[in-house]
């Protein structure tokens, strides 16, 4: 692939923030280079130095766990950075255009028009899944970026492989992307394993769901090294703190807690559907490989309004293509899960269904 072709000319000849610490590798020395208080930080550790701006250390980590190079990967502050800096790299207002398949999550469009980036959308299929042959015929001369998400976001499944491939193979003038958000939830592999055969892939994944690290913010892009390098080329130089790189270090170290919280989240998943299922105002129940269940209920939003008056927050998306009367739910602990069990009985049994 050419990839000059189907990357904006200012930023492939952008010449990038050349940083302080980019003339000196090594961690003694006397710093008087980047402005930095000298005596620490008033902590109990100190912080007051720069954090390593290409995140070497956590991306060998990341690399044996993805069984992939580390030069293929990017981190951002959450995946949400990768996908903004993806479109500011390949887009422009006036000639170019991104494809979305909504229901899906919503960041896609935000970012597309806070960059002033024309948006086609093409719905998924009634079960949820790419409209191949819609998404193919919608590809025209503009078409930069196609945003897949799988599982999806709001929808919780897996998009047939399959129709990944016809797309991988019918669109090679712009970027593919894959966002697994939740595919260690998924019993599908990662398309991270295809980067090779497909150059204008691009998997994003994120350690703010099973990895339980939401609040240190980090995402994750795998592509081929020339487009990791464009990444960092436009990335704000620190874009991830030292704290976070730290602790994501240590987390990461701790591989247990994430096959732990997957098997727990998945049992849970499965008691919370078979108690909906018993529940006469529940219609349908989605599938779901995610760590959240999209359910259509009768009268959902009458039903979401009364979990949040008793503190339980679940996330409506009735106003979303496709998912009239339907509330996302994210598995939560299995007593949270009871509690949420038994306050919809409650509505049901008060407001007859
Ligand atoms: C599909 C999908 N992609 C990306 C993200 C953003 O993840 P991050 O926390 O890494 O920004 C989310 C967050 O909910 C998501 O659902």
């Amino acid at each position: 692939m050419d990839y000059k072709k189907y990357i904006l000319p200012h930023i492939w000849d952008l010449k990038p923030y050349s940083s302080a610490r980019d003339d000196f590798k090594g961690s003694d020395g006397i710093f008087l280079d980047a402005n930095e208080n000298p005596i620490g930080s008033g902590l109990a550790e100190n912080y007051n130095r720069y954090p390593d701006p290409l995140q070497v250390h956590i991306k060998d980590q990341i690399a044996q766990v993805k069984k992939c190079s580390a030069d293929k990967i990017f981190l951002g502050n959450g995946s949400d950075e990768a996908i903004d800096l993806l479109i500011r790299m390949t887009c422009t207002s006036e000639s170019s255009s991104i494809i979305v398949c909504p229901p899906t999550y919503g960041m896609y469009e935000v970012s597309a028009a806070l960059n002033n980036v024309p948006v086609t959308t093409i719905n998924l299929t009634a079960e949820y899944q790419l409209n191949t042959d819609l998404i193919i015929k919608a590809i025209d001369s503009t078409t930069r970026l196609i945003f897949i998400c799988s599982p999806n976001n709001p929808t919780g499944n897996l998009m047939n492989r399959e129709d990944i491939y016809t797309i991988l193979n019918s669109f090679k003038t712009g970027f593919i992307v894959i966002d697994e958000a939740y595919i260690d939830f998924s019993d599908e592999p990662s398309f991270i394993q295809e980067l090779g055969e497909f150059p204008q892939l691009i998997v994003m994944q994120t350690l703010s769901k099973a990895y339980g690290l939401a609040s240190l913010r980090l995402g994750m892009a795998f592509a081929n090294p020339t487009i990791i390098k464009l990444f960092n080329k436009i990335k704000p130089p620190y874009n991830i703190g030292g704290a976070t790189q730290q602790l994501v270090q240590k987390a990461l170290e701790n591989s247990h807690f994430v096959t732990e919280s997957i098997q727990y989240i998945k049992i849970n998943k499965s008691q919370l559907i078979a108690d909906l299922k018993h529940i006469d105002g529940v219609l349908t129940i989605f599938h779901s490989d995610a760590n959240f269940i999209l359910v259509k209920f009768i009268r959902a939003q009458e039903l979401f309004d009364y979990l949040i008056l008793h503190k339980i927050i679940a996330r409506n998306r009735s106003n979303l293509a496709l998912c009239n009367d339907s509330i996302r739910i994210t598995i939560g602990l299995e007593s949270e899960n009871k509690e949420l069990i038994h306050k919809i009985k409650i509505f049901y049994t008060k407001n007859d269904v």
